[in-house]
């Protein structure tokens, strides 16, 4: 079978785990310390924090807000179900906005669409790490939370996508651009905002577990600070030496991203049946994280690839379709468009040319080309 989405891992990250098991520091220590410092110089992002996953640094991302307990806060609908939880756990509510069709990215248009007069905050996500576009975003004067999940790589006017709003997470679960098996960012241009997300992801506690024991003790160890209440979601040295060994890879991962998505772009493009993803202007780059197609009779054609080997996805099941946050009734009519046509072909550092061929031959032999 295909998978439609994978990581690429080698002997470096085999070996990278297995001297920290040498170590017998596993848990959170200088490995993290060293894949913050790697990832702020790769992508040049002023303050940043690993947290044990893309979906927990959501969640904090919205408690750092400090949002009054009810604050709405606008949602796209076509997205991954983190980022209205992350909104529902912070005390606060999700208003849900519709995408624009083409980038499938939430727009000022879609926010206008949504806007009520105490939205607090806006979530944004760079759908399949196309950017949004961010300036027209932040024209409406509330805080912006950037979901860079699908961004890694992803650059908006220059800068990383993450730090152009107030607040931006990262995922690097099993599947992201960047992999440490499961794993997340928070990054601001806001020294204490990052300060204290350090704090909060270890309980709220000022001192860092490896400065209490361990790796460097101190003088009365076992004395600590504790802020604020919150809950424990610190990363690993193991993680942590994964994300070291997958950053020196990224530019070559991300070149054969790209070549994967140009292939797509070229096999494909004649197939009127087919519409194909939004290419980024010329003030942006992409992530490549997904091929999001828009396909008549998309589940036949899923179907279709299936019976070939060929495993595709739909990326996301829009929020407000969800019995359970009480939206049911809305109409988000381009969100609703894509839950029946859109199709993630795969996309990953692992398919061979021998895949993409089977993919895109049989997408052309599915429409009779
Ligand atoms: C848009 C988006 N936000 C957040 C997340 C959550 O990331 P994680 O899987 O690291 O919890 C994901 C995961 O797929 C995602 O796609």
């Amino acid at each position: 079978m295909i998978s439609v989405f994978g990581s690429l891992v080698g002997e470096e990250e085999i070996k990278a785990v297995a001297d920290v098991m040498r170590s017998q520091w596993m848990g959170f220590g200088s490995k993290v310390a060293e894949f913050e410092r790697m990832y702020q110089e790769k992508f040049d992002i002023p303050n940043f924090a690993l947290v044990d996953s893309g979906s927990n640094a959501l969640f904090l991302a919205v408690k750092l807000l400090d949002l009054p307990v009810g604050s709405k806060v606008i949602v796209p609908s076509f997205t991954w179900v983190s980022c209205a939880q992350a909104v529902l756990l912070a005390g606060c509510v999700p208003v849900f906005c519709d995408v624009d069709l083409h980038t499938m990215n939430i727009s000022a248009e879609t926010i206008r669409e949504a806007w009520q007069n105490d939205i607090a905050a806006i979530m944004v996500v760079h759908y399949a790490g196309l950017p949004a576009e961010m300036d027209e975003i932040k024209e409406f004067g509330v805080p912006v939370i950037e979901d860079a999940a699908h961004a890694v790589n992803s650059t908006y006017k220059g800068k990383a996508c993450g730090i152009i709003g107030d607040i931006g997470i990262f995922s690097y679960d099993a599947v992201k651009n960047l992999t440490v098996g499961e794993g997340g960012g928070i990054a601001s241009c806001n020294p204490d905002i990052i300060e204290r997300a350090k704090r909060l992801r270890y309980c709220g506690i000022g001192k860092s577990g490896f400065e209490n024991a361990g790796e460097s003790a101190n003088n009365k160890w076992w004395e600590y600070n504790i802020s604020e209440p919150f809950i424990k979601m610190l990363p690993t040295n193991i993680a942590a030496a994964i994300g070291i060994e997958q950053l020196k890879k990224i530019d070559s991962l991300q070149i054969y991203r790209k070549q994967i998505w140009e292939y797509y772009t070229d096999k494909l493009s004649g197939i009127q049946q087919i519409i194909l993803p939004k290419e980024p202007g010329d003030d942006a780059t992409h992530s490549y994280f997904t091929y999001c197609i828009r396909a008549e009779s998309r589940d036949q054609l899923a179907k279709f690839l299936l019976d070939k080997g060929i495993y595709t996805t739909l990326r996301y099941h829009p929020l407000h379709l969800n019995k359970l946050y009480g939206q049911m009734g809305i109409d988000l009519p381009n969100s609703q468009r894509l839950n029946m046509d859109a199709l993630s072909l795969p996309l990953h550092p692992r398919l061979t040319d021998t895949d993409l061929a089977q993919i895109t031959e049989s997408i052309l032999d599915f429409y009779r080309y």
